[in-house]
């Protein structure tokens, strides 16, 4: 049977705020992702977007609901089974970068590897295969804070990358970049998911950036109010 890589159904998220209130992030939430699929999520701030992300990338738990990864229901995972499932199938790009200041940039995306208990050398080998796929590997020594904003967001995407997983979560990775460098980013992500058939996730809340996916779904007020084609969902969104 051809199942969906992500399925989300009936996702609700409330965070307490103290004296019995409550917050609804996230309300009765349903799609399905296949693997492959190139996905924007678009809405404006506070529309549950990251919210959304954190439970697709198992760093959090729907409050009720179900969140099922390549078919494995994560509300019945223990800790330490959800974070092996998260280790083996996801890699995270976050719009600040995420990279260790102090390290070089062969050691930070070595990181990942290393975590996976992986010795030295063969993290840096593949860490340096991985920069030279996103076009750095003459940068292999530097730091971070010695490359430019989209140099630091390729590193990272890098990094989500040398574990191989099936799954790229990007929330909102063109943020802190001016738009011809968020232009390239997105190539990027694009050329990753055609050659490699990642299945990629970006969330933004930019229609231009959210064009370079083939599929966008619109989050209103933790709601879903449109999921389809790019176009014609942005069609809707701006009638
Ligand atoms: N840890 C939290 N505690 C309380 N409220 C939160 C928390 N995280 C998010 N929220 C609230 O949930 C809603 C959705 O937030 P978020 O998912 O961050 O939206 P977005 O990423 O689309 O900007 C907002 O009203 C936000 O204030
Ligand atoms: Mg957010």
């Amino acid at each position: 049977m051809n199942r969906p890589l992500i399925r989300a159904v009936d996702l609700v998220k409330s965070y307490p705020i103290g004296a019995g209130e409550s917050v609804a992030a996230l309300r009765h939430v349903d799609f399905a992702i296949d693997a492959g699929e190139f996905v924007s999520i678009m809405g404006p701030s506070g529309s549950g977007k990251s919210t959304l992300m954190n439970i697709l990338g198992c760093l959090d738990t729907a409050t009720t609901g179900h969140y099922f990864l390549n078919g494995q229901d994560s509300g019945r995972l223990s800790a330490d089974a959800l974070a092996a499932l998260r280790n083996r199938l996801i890699g995270f790009v976050f719009q600040g970068f995420n990279l260790l200041p102090r390290k070089t940039i062969l050691d930070n995306v070595a990181l990942p590897l290393l975590y996976a208990g992986l010795n030295r050398p063969e993290s840096h080998r593949r860490a340096a295969a991985g920069l030279e796929r996103v076009g750095l590997g003459s940068l292999a020594r530097q730091r971070p804070n010695q490359l430019s904003g989209g140099q630091q967001q390729r590193v990272a995407i890098a990094r989500a990358l040398v574990n191989e997983p099936r799954l790229i979560l990007a929330d909102e990775p063109t943020g802190n970049l001016d738009s011809r460098t968020s232009e390239d980013i997105m190539k990027l992500f694009g050329q990753l998911n055609e050659a490699r058939g990642i299945t990629l996730i970006v969330v933004t809340h930019e229609p231009d950036i959210a064009r370079h996916a083939r599929r966008l779904i619109h989050v209103v007020d933790g709601m879903i109010a449109g999921d389809g084609a790019v176009e014609s969902v942005l069609q809707r969104t701006a009638s």
